[in-house]
């Protein structure tokens, strides 16, 4: 597992309880998000076999994540509509290079940091819901997101040494904790 370079704000947790269809549906939004990342860069990466399978998989886990909160969106009488996103994803990525095979480092790197943070964010949503089915809910999809975040870690030791790595690493961790600290005080996953 990737380490953040920051904890999340201790105030967060509190906001995203008092807003909690905000948080569904963005989560929701995100889940689908993510499977679009990982179709795209599919689509991308056709020359890079090692990207295929794994991403594949990891896709349609993001989109059964989707039903599942579409599902509970539903229980709660919410529907899924459109929500002003976080700025989050967008900023992160304006740090991805855009020469290849940088590119593809940087790319990787952020998703594995996107899915960090998810697994964080989660755990917290676990730990204080006290809605049992929603804290169920947060429990059983941080392993998974835990899992995508070495998943693209993996991914990005196939094609770039250790030293490549460790060092790109830190310049997109630094640069992710910086977005959280400046970010809008809106209710998202990741803000
Ligand atoms: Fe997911
Ligand atoms: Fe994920």
């Amino acid at each position: 597992m990737l380490k953040l370079t920051s904890t999340t704000d201790p105030l967060w947790i509190g906001r995203a309880l008092a807003n909690m269809d905000d948080i569904l549906l963005d989560h929701a939004h995100c889940e689908k998000k993510a499977a679009s990342t990982a179709l795209s860069l599919i689509f991308r990466y056709p020359d890079r076999p090692a990207l295929l399978l794994p991403l594949s998989r990891l896709a349609r886990e993001e989109l059964s994540h989707f039903e599942l909160v579409l599902d509970h969106l539903e229980r709660r009488g919410l529907k899924f509509v459109r929500q002003k996103p976080s700025p989050y994803a967008g900023k992160l990525m304006s740090i991805v290079r855009p020469l290849e095979p940088a590119r593809l480092l940087d790319t990787l790197l952020c998703c594995a940091l996107i899915e960090a943070r998810s697994c964080e964010r989660m755990k917290l949503l676990s730990e204080h819901l006290e809605d049992p089915e929603l804290s169920d809910l947060y429990r059983g999809l941080l392993a998974v997101e835990a899992r995508h975040n070495t998943t693209y870690l993996e991914l990005a030791r196939e094609y770039f040494s250790q030293g490549e790595l460790t060092e790109r690493f830190h310049v997109v961790a630094t640069h992710e904790a910086s977005i959280l600290r400046e970010a809008p005080d809106v209710p998202r996953l990741h803000n």
